[in-house]
């Protein structure tokens, strides 16, 4: 079987962690439960391009036992855990290309290995997938019914190239489904991007001053899990709405001007370019922390810093120190990447449960339809969000009351005033 992976000796590792992240998938549990035994996939080819870590294993393993014959790659260089890549081969026979710290030439062969069975569906996170597909795999275009979007950053890319008429298939953007990105790009961001940060640095955040640019759904969930560790935290915006909202959850907001001489740890989660920059790093803190869980790795203006420094070393498996003229050190983690995913494990197999249950059956509502749908991007539809809601509460004991009758009435109708 064709795959590139660092150490098929590595696959029982992997087995046990799949195992240990699906005793915590019970949505997705339920999907494999019903795929294995409906085959709603059979024949259906599928090249994923996702993070390659645990839970991922698990959602190509529900598309397996739904019928589908999967590919995997990596849509990140540094977010692939060995010993999953190991074990999907080894133990599942599912092709995967993918080897953590794959350069960048490597990353986008593994893309086009994924490519070449040909699939009817792709499975993005990024929409590098995509992107390679329209761009140098187009003799492949017709044969592809549609496609699935996971993240904030490929569903922005995605829309933009259908606003510009050049998407050749459908899309559902499992990202905006309120299961996903109320919870994962929240709550697991959150927690993922505070560990990786640990992990890679072993800092004490109480007492620090940690910035947090961007207050999206991640940005929520970094300054909100930071506050909790003791730091304090800044926000930096440009929209004034969440601007505002991160004011009135009690964090203090600025400029990142304004906040680059007061910060001790800075991270970037914004999904735009070169938010910190040359003169961000000109007022840093000597001893300053710089790492980002945006999409890619360009939030920071790593160019600018390695041009402004006078030496460069890797002083931690994911630090590295840039030392500027004046003797200042400025340390970036994980090269930039999503600090989450290369120092950390990612988000927790709880919240990926959801995230990965609207994976499946996007791909299963797809199936049915894609013939009939327009070249966009499609929402995940609302049925599929509230049933994924609900067995997730299920899962957790936790149960809800029923509208009654007469208050069903009341909030459809306009006479019953005070
Ligand atoms: N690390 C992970 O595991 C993970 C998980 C989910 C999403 N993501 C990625 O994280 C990024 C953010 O996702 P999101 O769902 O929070 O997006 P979002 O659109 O909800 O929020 C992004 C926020 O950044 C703000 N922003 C844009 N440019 C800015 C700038 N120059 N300075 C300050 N703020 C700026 C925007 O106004 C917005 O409020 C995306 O790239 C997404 O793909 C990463």
């Amino acid at each position: 079987m064709d795959h590139d992976i660092k150490d098929l000796t590595l696959a029982d590792k992997g087995r046990l962690r799949m195992a240990w992240a699906a005793r915590s998938m019970p949505v997705l549990d339920e999907i494999k439960r019903s795929f294995a035994k409906d085959k709603p996939l059979a024949g259906v080819r599928i090249a994923a391009c996702l993070h390659v870590t645990s839970e991922t294993a698990n959602l190509m393993e529900a598309l397996k036992l739904g019928g589908a014959d999967v590919r995997l790659c990596a849509s990140n260089p540094l977010s692939t855990q060995d010993d999953i890549p190991a074990t999907l081969v080894k133990h599942h026979k599912i092709p995967v290309f993918a080897v953590k710290g794959e350069d960048h030439r490597t990353y986008y062969r593994h893309i086009l290995q994924a490519l070449d069975h040909k699939p009817s569906i792709t499975m993005d996170d990024g929409a590098d997938l995509v992107s390679v597909t329209h761009s140098k795999r187009k003799e492949l275009l017709p044969g592809i019914l549609g496609g699935t979007e996971e993240t904030t950053t490929g569903v922005i890319r995605l829309k933009s190239m259908a606003k510009d008429g050049v998407l050749r298939y459908p899309i559902v953007a499992v990202n905006d489904a309120q299961t996903k990105h109320l919870f994962d790009n929240r709550y697991g961001t959150g927690q993922s991007t505070i560990d990786g940060i640990l992990r890679a640095t072993n800092v004490l955040l109480a007492g620090l001053r940690f910035v947090v640019a961007g207050y999206g759904m991640c940005g929520k969930g970094v300054a909100m899990r930071a506050r909790g560790a003791g730091a304090r935290v800044v926000v930096t915006e440009v929209d004034p709405i969440r601007a505002i909202e991160a004011v009135m959850d009690g964090f203090e907001v600025m400029t990142m001007a304004a906040a680059a001489p007061l910060g001790d740890v800075f991270l970037t989660v914004t999904g735009n370019k070169s938010v910190i920059r040359k003169e961000h790093f000109r007022r840093m803190k000597d001893g300053a922390i710089v790492a980002n869980a945006g999409h890619f790795n360009v939030e920071i203006d790593i160019p600018a810093l390695a041009a402004m420094a006078r030496t460069r070393r890797r002083i931690r498996e994911f630090v590295d120190e840039y030392t500027l003229p004046d003797g200042r050190r400025i340390h970036l983690l994980g090269e930039g990447r999503l600090i989450n995913l290369a120092a950390a494990e990612g988000h927790p197999a709880m919240v990926m449960d959801m995230s990965f249950a609207n994976q499946a059956l996007s791909v299963r509502w797809l199936l049915g339809r894609a013939k009939g749908l327009a070249r966009k991007v499609f929402p995940v539809p609302e049925e599929i969000d509230r049933e994924i809601a609900a067995l997730k509460l299920e899962s957790m004991g936790a149960t809800i009351d029923r509208l009654t009758a007469a208050q069903k009435r009341y909030l459809s109708e306009w006479r019953e005033g005070t």
